[in-house]
């Protein structure tokens, strides 16, 4: 395998081409730190990749760099590079969703098309459905995302649907639920959580705690993403989740136990762009995929919260 890893800097990008290297796959890892979040927290993402012989690092835009030399030889490519977070892709910020997620995908899939991948592996997300999907979400659900963010993954989702269709690039698609473990986003909930209780801040809880989410492992989303870049369907989209559904007020008791911490919380608003409720079926990522999430939500809760404590130098009890 030769790859090509978008957004490899970034929380889940560095994490799989971590194991691809691993399994001692080639890969080239693009990113271009955008600043969404400081790049201190990619450079450590990427500091073991850095001295791996087999890895090899671009720092560039997808909009704008010379893919041709880039994709020279590449098996499969796994486009993870996106702008992420619901929450913040509402107003003047859309420009850089529409930007990073739907103008950059069409530009990667222009550039394959004529290529002999094996593989076009896509970071879709939860986001597409909404708020209008049974639960729990089938990939055949009608979708109607809540934020602008999932607005653009679902328009990139159809582009690698159409560019599988029209000039046959094997496309696969997988919808991850809310991903955590070590290197999440700064941004992200159990982030926000692990660090506020570790470092004695408040923590902002929006609404009333009972949304519920399938909050999936990393650790499991690399998994899901070489076995779709092993035997993923050619337009084939595929639910990837944890397997169970949480409340955050049931995450916070979860973390408070595995601190050893008194959290404080304070309550606002709940946010325009959060979907109330997540759920996958997996039944198809596991017949086609061979899927199966293999992490518990406290186990996974656990080497988050191990992972920050390091980092924070802040012992966990
Ligand atoms: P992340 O922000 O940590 O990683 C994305 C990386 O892509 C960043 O390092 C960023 O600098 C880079 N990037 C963005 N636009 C780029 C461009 N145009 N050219 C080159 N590099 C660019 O985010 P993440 O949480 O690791 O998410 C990875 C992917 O998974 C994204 O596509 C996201 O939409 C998707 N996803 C994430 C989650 C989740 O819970 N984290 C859930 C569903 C889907
Ligand atoms: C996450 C990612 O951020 C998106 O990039 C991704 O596409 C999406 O999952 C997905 O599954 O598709 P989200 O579910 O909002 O989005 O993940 P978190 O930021 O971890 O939030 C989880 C819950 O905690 C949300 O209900 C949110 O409102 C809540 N939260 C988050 C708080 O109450 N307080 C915070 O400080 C942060």
């Amino acid at each position: 395998m030769k790859a090509l890893v978008t957004g490899a800097a970034g929380f889940i990008g560095s994490t799989l081409a971590d194991t691809l290297t691993a399994h001692g796959a080639e890969v080239i890892g693009l990113d271009c730190f955008t600043d969404y979040y400081a790049r201190d927290i990619k450079e450590q993402n990427l500091a073991g990749l850095r001295a791996q012989p087999k890895f090899t690092f671009v720092e560039d835009q997808l909009q704008t760099v010379p893919l041709e030399r880039i994709l020279d030889g590449v098996t499969h490519v796994f486009h993870l590079a996106a702008q992420a977070g619901v929450r913040k892709s509402w107003g003047r910020d859309f420009l850089t969703y529409t930007t990073h997620n739907v103008d950059a995908t069409q530009r990667l899939l222009e550039a394959v098309k004529d290529r002999a991948l094996e593989r076009f592996v896509y970071a879709s997300s939860s986001s597409v459905y909404g708020d209008v999907a049974a639960i729990p979400m089938r990939e055949d659900a009608m979708v109607q995302p809540v934020s602008p963010y999932g607005v653009t993954k679902l328009a990139a989702e159809h582009l690698c649907l159409l560019y599988a269709t029209n000039y046959g690039v094997p496309a696969v698609a997988l919808r991850f639920f809310t991903v955590y473990g070590p290197r999440q986003r700064p941004d992200m909930g159990f982030h926000r959580f692990i660090r506020a209780a570790l470092t004695g801040q408040p923590i902002t809880l929006y609404g009333d705690g009972e949304q519920t989410r399938d909050f999936t492992f990393v650790q499991d989303i690399v998994s899901a993403l070489v076995a779709a870049g092993d035997r993923g369907r050619s337009g084939g989209v595929y639910n990837i989740g944890g397997g169970s559904r949480v409340s955050v007020n049931e995450v916070l008791a979860l973390i408070a136990r595995i601190t050893g911490r008194t959290l404080d919380i304070r309550r606002e608003p709940s946010q325009k762009g959060d979907m109330r409720d997540t759920f996958a079926d997996t039944s198809r990522a596991k017949a086609e995929l061979g899927f199966s999430p293999s992490t518990s939500l406290e186990q996974g809760l656990q080497a988050e919260a191990e992972w920050l404590a390091a980092l924070l130098n802040a012992p966990l009890r």
